[in-house]
């Protein structure tokens, strides 16, 4: 079902949008979002009684398609059958089903409201999640997931407050189940949302099982369109650690979840993620060749693969790309809204998403009595002392949790709730390791910098406030910034705008005055949990980290030395 999330809008504005996760504090909640709806009517001021429309990403009925598809992979193999039956049970009776008692338990939860309750089809809220917060007047769309309710990836045409469907793909065939396949074949674990894991590996590697991917398991289809071939490689099985022998054969066993990474491992995810560019490309050509678009919107989880993003910018027909960066499903209760005030009520655009902090936000008395209960002791100090300060013990070593404002909506930390460190450092990965958290070799660590520094930094104009998109970092710079820079000579940046990041865009030049080097590196404000969204949380992930200091708001808290 994807992440639960919630989105509040008042006239075309976006007034609140988080995930239930950061509540509940449990990775990837799934569920109904009650927490995150509370917030949203907390925040609005309002009750649920003044909400005039609800909108589900999802269409329940349409669930004829996929039985159909259990069905029909009895032909293929019993093993397949049964994957999809004991999962499909349980969705259909927990999950699609339950969706028909929403708007009862809305009211039940919330108190009494005469609401319209609307189900939209989920690649259209993907759709609308991206098109109708972009800069764009009118855009070709990408949609492309693991599934919606059968639709896996859909092309539309976005005009105005308008958008025109003009291709469903749909189940077995889907990018999504592809590479979370892919992730479970090398060990990982899709439903922790590992996928990020191949393709951080896959800059390892070279793409030396890109024909037989290209011959047996994907490859573009006719003009427009691709195959996903189950028989090779199947989603449902690979959730269970299940592969064909024809894919071991060629690729030789699966690897087990604390094996080694060897080549062939970063091989096969180097080949995983060619194959997907290659596809997405296809369907790109087609999609602009259909619209006469220079302008493309992305979203639905495949579009949070940063290095396939990267390449739709330098390879595809588009001029300007714009990435959802809630391209997961949690995106999509923004996308419902947003399709609901201009599909449904027809109101002109006013809104465009150039920022994502969206969430709860603390003040600094709020800060000051959670840090009184953690015992801990901390400094108040103004602006021009604090960001200084703070950008000298970064460059001195330090690991800074840094909390201040909105709660970010999405899977990145964009210097709100974020570990800032030095980027300079080449063995920040070590350092991170041993004060903060296990990371993986693999996983590369991304920069915010000066929107400002970013033409110098990547060699050519590149704005990103979300990171999504990875870019080559400019030669002349890589060896400056080593602990940023990916084993390719790529970087993941978030480019920090002035405007709508006063504050942490002053801390980044506070420690350029100090360097000449405009990033820091940023990595989210978490530690095996989901992102922090209260002091509490921040103050709880202090005591049991070892990083040097935290930062709330205006509080300054620094570890004793021992
Ligand atoms: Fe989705």
């Amino acid at each position: 079902m994807g992440e639960a999330s919630a989105t509040l809008l008042h006239d075309g504005q976006v007034v609140a949008a988080v995930e239930e996760e950061r509540f509940s504090r449990r990775k990837h909640h799934v569920g109904f979002p009650f927490s995150a709806i509370e917030y949203c009517l907390r925040e609005g001021g309002i009750t649920l009684a003044e909400v005039n429309h609800v909108a589900l990403y999802w269409k329940p009925w349409i669930l004829r398609h996929k039985a159909m598809q259990a069905a029909r992979s009895l032909l293929i193999s019993p093993a397949m059958f049964k994957a999809r039956v004991d999962r499909g049970v349980t969705q259909v009776s927990q999950s699609y089903l339950g969706m028909f008692r929403y708007p009862s338990l809305l009211r039940k939860h919330f108190g009494p409201s005469d609401f319209e309750f609307h189900y939209l089809e989920h690649h259209v809220s993907h759709a609308a999640s991206t098109f109708l917060v972009s800069p764009f007047e009118t855009s070709a769309i990408l949609t492309m997931d693991g599934t919606g309710e059968a639709t896996t990836t859909m092309m539309s045409h976005g005009v105005g407050t308008d958008i025109r469907v003009l291709k469903r793909i749909k189940l077995p065939h889907s990018l999504g189940q592809y590479y979370s396949a892919v992730t479970n074949f090398l060990g990982f674990d899709m439903f922790a949302g590992d996928e990020w894991k191949v393709m951080g590996l896959s800059a390892f590697g070279k793409p030396e099982f890109a024909d037989f991917f290209s011959r047996r398991i994907l490859a573009p289809k006719g003009a427009d369109s691709f195959a996903f071939n189950i028989r090779v490689l199947d989603h449902h099985l690979a959730k269970r650690y299940q592969f064909s022998d024809e894919l071991v054969a060629e690729l030789g066993p699966p690897r087990g979840p604390d094996e080694e990474i060897t080549e062939r491992h970063q091989n096969i995810a180097a080949t995983a993620q060619v194959v997907l560019e290659e596809v997405v490309l296809h369907l790109l050509e087609a999609l602009h060749a259909r619209t006469g678009e220079e302008n493309l919107c992305l979203a639905g989880g495949v579009a949070l693969n940063s290095v396939m993003n990267g390449r739709i910018i330098r390879e595809s027909p588009f001029k300007r790309v714009y990435v959802q960066p809630v391209s997961s499903d949690a995106g999509c209760s923004l996308g419902a809204a947003f399709q609901i005030y201009h599909g449904l009520l027809g109101r002109p655009r006013s809104y465009q998403m150039d920022h994502a902090y969206l969430g709860p936000s603390f003040t600094s008395d709020e800060c000051r009595s959670a840090i009184d209960a953690s015992g801990l002791t901390s400094e108040v100090l103004p602006d021009d002392e604090l960001l200084p300060r703070v950008a000298r013990l970064i460059a001195d070593g330090a690991v800074v949790g840094w909390f201040q404002g909105r709660l970010e909506f999405g899977p990145r930390a964009l210097g709100n709730r974020s570990f800032l460190a030095d980027p300079r450092r080449r063995d920040m990965l070590q350092l991170l390791n041993d004060k903060v958290k296990l990371r993986e070799w693999f996983r590369p660590l991304a920069p915010s910098v000066l929107e400002e520094a970013s033409t110098e930094m990547f060699g050519q104009p590149h704005l990103d406030p979300f990171m999504v998109t990875v870019m080559p970092v400019a030669e002349d710079q890589q060896a400056r910034i080593p602990a940023v820079v990916h084993v390719d000579g790529s970087a993941r940046p978030q480019t920090v705008s002035r405007r709508t990041n006063p504050r942490y865009w002053q801390l980044i030049k506070e420690f350029e005055k100090l360097t000449g080097v405009p990033m820091l590196l940023n990595t989210s404000l978490n530690v095996q949990e989901p992102i922090v969204c209260t002091p509490a949380d921040a103050l709880g992930t202090f005591q049991r980290a070892g990083f040097d200091a935290l930062v709330l708001e205006d509080h300054l808290i620094v570890r004793a030395a021992h």
